[in-house]
């Protein structure tokens, strides 16, 4: 199968936006398989944090000169257009953090501390990415909650039938899952899982680390109560993320960090919180990478959320038939009609490590190791596999530098 790009996507064209193309490994092009850990950041990206630093930069909120105020309205700007990306119905439920990791610990420690307790439980999944694991599996353990994990099928993909048994004699009150799983690429059903997780009174938390950058996120018809994202996975700087809550959950949480900006009054005898969203961004924010975050999501915006998807599945089919072609090669996950740009494989009897090292004398880059996925790992029966993951700028000719690359691995090491 070829991949037929499709005449909305045009990567190669793409790829002249990204400076970082222009660079050589080893003497060799840069074939880059790693945007599931970091995408690469584009020139309007770039110029944007650059011109915002030369021209508009000071610290926002606290001052009445005129920089300030520009700063101040490029940060609350890129606040909107992060809450307009997830379809969130108000700018003030959307708090900036600084990663996706830092949304999860928000809500785990603020509302987890305040509402779980014995005989409660949380779920998570078999797929989780341990910034969706841990931090349950921690403010479960200081509460005396139950902290449960669904388990995947044989194609890597949740088993929603053992839902019900999973819970029994519990209350479930937070189910926890990503929305792609940044090690097998499977796209969970959010929906599905919202409806099942508001029927039995739990809170719905979806981490859509790797589900942003590659596909439309519209929280009202996901119907989730949070959502975590983060910038450096969409082409924006690293440094930022995003937290959406339904201002009802976050109004009664407490806050997270404490100190300046989140407050209304300090007295000797009391303190209390600012509003939604100021409660929960205490200190200096990331203010540039706020603005980089804002001028990524128009980026990605403008080549569009379903031609990047519809691509990036193409692209992921082309790579599966090509491995498999290869032979002596294991790959993990679903059919490409179910899975983002993301490919995990194994090739028999060389360590994941020594064929990423292999690879990168070539210029190809990818991922090694347990992905931070570590009850996946076990559940696969590896302790680590080879990643390839693709975004808007992949070219196909980057597929084959990886298979022609592989070859290589064989002839030196197998
Ligand atoms: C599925 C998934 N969830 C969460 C995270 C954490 O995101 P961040 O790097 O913004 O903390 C990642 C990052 O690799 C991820 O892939």
């Amino acid at each position: 199968m070829a991949v037929t790009a499709s005449s909305t996507l045009d990567a190669q064209k793409l790829r002249a936006d990204f400076p970082i193309f222009e660079e050589k490994i080893h003497g060799k092009p840069l074939a880059y398989l790693d945007s599931a850990a970091s995408a690469q950041k584009p020139r309007q990206v770039l110029d944007t944090i650059r011109t915002f630093y030369e021209t508009s930069y000071a610290n926002v909120h606290r001052g009445v000169y005129t920089l300030s105020e520009r700063a101040t309205a490029a940060y609350e700007g890129a606040r909107e257009k992060a809450a307009a990306f997830v379809k969130a119905p108000s700018a003030r439920e959307l708090i900036f953090t600084r990663s996706a990791t830092e949304s999860i610990n928000l809500v785990a420690y603020a509302w987890g501390l305040d509402n779980l307790g014995p005989g409660d439980v949380v779920l998570v999944t078999e797929l989780e990415h341990h910034s969706n694991f841990v931090p349950w599996q921690y403010i479960a353990k200081r509460t005396g909650a139950d902290f449960r994990m669904l388990p995947i099928d044989d194609n890597g993909e949740l088993r929603l039938e053992g839902l019900d048994q999973l819970v029994d004699g519990g209350r479930v009150k937070i189910v926890a899952t990503n929305y792609v799983s940044n090690s097998l690429g499977t796209i969970n059903p959010i929906a599905k899982l919202s409806a099942w997780a508001h029927e039995h009174g739990a809170l719905m938390v979806v981490v859509a680390a790797l589900g942003a950058p590659h596909h439309t996120i519209d929280v009202q018809e996901l119907d989730c109560d949070f959502l975590a994202y983060s910038s450096h996975k969409l082409c924006g700087p690293t440094g930022v993320g995003a937290l959406w809550g339904r201002a009802e959950l976050l109004e009664e949480m407490a806050p997270f960090n404490l100190g300046g900006h989140m407050i209304r009054q300090v007295r000797l005898e009391n303190t209390t919180w600012g509003e939604l969203p100021y409660k929960f961004e205490a200190g200096t924010q990331p203010i540039a990478e706020a603005v980089g975050f804002g001028a990524a999501i128009d980026y990605v915006s403008d080549v569009g959320l379903d031609a990047i998807a519809e691509y990036e599945s193409e692209l992921a089919a082309y790579a599966l038939e090509r491995l498999e072609e290869l032979g002596g090669v294991t790959s993990y996950g679903p059919p490409p009609e179910r899975r983002a740009g993301i490919v995990s494989f194994n090739v028999e009897g060389i360590h994941p490590h020594d064929v990423a090292q292999v690879l990168d004398a070539e210029g190809v880059a990818i991922r090694a190791g347990h992905h931070c996925c570590q009850p996946l790992m076990t559940r696969l029966g590896v302790a680590a596999t080879n990643r390839a993951s693709f975004y808007l700028y992949t070219v196909p000719d980057e597929i084959d530098r990886l298979v022609d690359g592989l070859r290589r691995v064989r002839k030196l090491l197998g």
